[in-house]
């Protein structure tokens, strides 16, 4: 075996630095915005707590327990007749599928921090015009900025769990949690705060429809890294003596903490000068920009400082969609650690260009699919279909499959027994039925 340890704060940050990525800081505020705000807040927190906790706990039980890669742990841990559940750590491979646009949207905001340092748009048709150009003429420029992605990625999981993975989350976390909460002090001076606060926690339950539903109960798995395997593969080098429960509670805390607060920041900025919250991806690139002129040069600061902690949330988490595979080939197939890297930064890079010229004018109907961009096909993918079959299958596997003398040895101790009987409860009902019927009805199959 060739896995290292994490320090107990290492991995916390590690672990935490995977969940609080661009689900929090990008997509979490736009869909709060086009979901009306409260209600879609609610449904989602709500989600977090009954599904996604428990979730998270079963992910890292199986990593623990298990101490290889993902496929290596479903293998170690499943009964002895029924070893195919190796198969169901393949989920490893959707980071990868992630990576292709994450990497992508990464390479945007690195493109944002250079050219807000020269003046941000005074207009909203301004910065519509400057992010269309990127998305849109400029496959050169997005490719550079991708590639760019790719290789700061690849370096840092290179470096390995230690000197690579634990070392940069120990640096980039705390600096992005200072930079947010330095922004909400500033927020809270503003009259748009009120605003925003009421906007997010007054719920208006005649904007909460089915879809918002659904895509709540989905962002929450995609904002907590569930189904991909990244924390069950982080989870192989969890400190010996590690408390999972508190482990997972603190994560799932910091990940939820830090969406409400971004989600704070942009709508404090955006009511103060009376934008409209419901602008969708865009949100972020177009509007707030936009917004943040009105401040003069103290908003380019604000402006640097947000892509900085979009960035550093990007980074954070890329990591953690390489490392399963990485650590899969290593452990599979004795690639060396450069060798894994470069193998599939590779892969990833290839297909994130196609993904990237799916939204080019020029390249745009080459790059699609029945009239679809490859990027939102990825996207769809992953979130729909790949990401809830990976939650199922935890789910499953902790619930039914595997020996629950060992489970319960594991975690009542740490949760004491009510907590666990109800852990335990979700975990074998709740998150499977959501889940199967949140991926149905995502496919169209069945319409709630
Ligand atoms: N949790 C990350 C975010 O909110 O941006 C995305 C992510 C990372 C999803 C790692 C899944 C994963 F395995």
């Amino acid at each position: 075996m060739k896995i290292q340890r994490f320090s107990r704060v290492g991995f916390i940050m590690a672990a935490a630095g995977s969940a609080v990525g661009l689900g929090n800081i990008w997509k979490f505020p736009y869909m709060t915005g086009e979901y009306g705000g409260g209600a879609f807040v609610l449904v989602y927190l709500f989600t977090i707590a009954f599904i996604g906790f428990s979730v998270m706990v079963a992910e890292m039980l199986i990593g623990a327990l298990g101490r290889k890669d993902t496929v290596g742990s479903f293998e170690t841990l499943a009964p002895p007749n029924k070893k195919y559940w190796k198969y169901a750590g393949l989920i490893g491979f959707n980071g990868i599928i992630i990576m292709t646009f994450y990497s992508v949207v990464i390479g945007w905001i690195f493109y944002y921090l250079i050219i807000l340092m020269f003046g941000l748009p005074s207009t909203t048709e301004d910065a519509k015009t400057i992010f269309d150009t990127l998305v849109t003429q400029s496959p050169g420029v997005a490719i550079f900025y991708h590639t760019i992605a790719v290789i700061i990625v690849g370096y840092i999981v290179h470096k390995g769990i230690k000197s690579g993975i634990e070392k940069i989350n120990l640096i980039l976390m705390p600096a992005l949690m200072l930079i947010l909460f330095g922004l909400l002090l500033y927020a809270f001076s503003l009259d748009g705060f009120t605003k925003a606060w009421s906007f997010m926690f007054e719920p208006k339950w005649d904007k909460l429809n089915s879809e918002a539903i659904v895509r709540a109960v989905g962002h929450s798995f995609f904002t907590l890294s569930l189904g991909m395997g990244a924390i069950m593969t982080y989870a192989a080098s969890l400190p010996k003596d590690a408390n999972i429960t508190k482990t997972a509670f603190i994560v799932t805390f910091m990940d939820t903490f830090i969406a409400l607060i971004a989600g704070l920041v942009i709508f404090s900025f955006l009511f103060q000068f009376g934008a409209s919250p419901s602008q969708g991806p865009g949100l972020v690139f177009i509007s707030l920009p936009t917004i943040l002129d009105n401040f003069g040069s103290l908003g380019i600061i604000f402006a640097l400082l947000f892509f900085l902690s979009l960035a550093f949330a990007g980074i954070t988490s890329a990591i953690s969609l390489v490392e399963p595979v990485v650590q899969y080939l290593i452990d599979r197939f004795d690639f060396s650690r450069t060798k894994a890297v470069a193998f599939i930064s590779s892969i990833y890079w290839l297909v994130g260009i196609a993904a990237l010229l799916s939204y080019t004018k020029g390249w745009g109907d080459l790059f699609s699919i029945a009239g679809k961009p490859i990027f939102d096909i990825l996207e769809y993918t992953t979130d729909s279909i790949l990401l809830p079959l990976g939650g199922l299958l935890i789910a499953i596997f902790i619930g039914y499959e595997i020996h629950q003398d060992r489970v319960k040895a594991e975690l009542e101790p740490e949760m004491g027994e009510k907590v666990y009987k109800v852990w335990r409860f979700s975990i074998r009902y709740i998150a499977p039925i959501s889940l199967l019927f949140m991926m149905l009805n995502l496919m169209g199959i069945i319409k709630i």
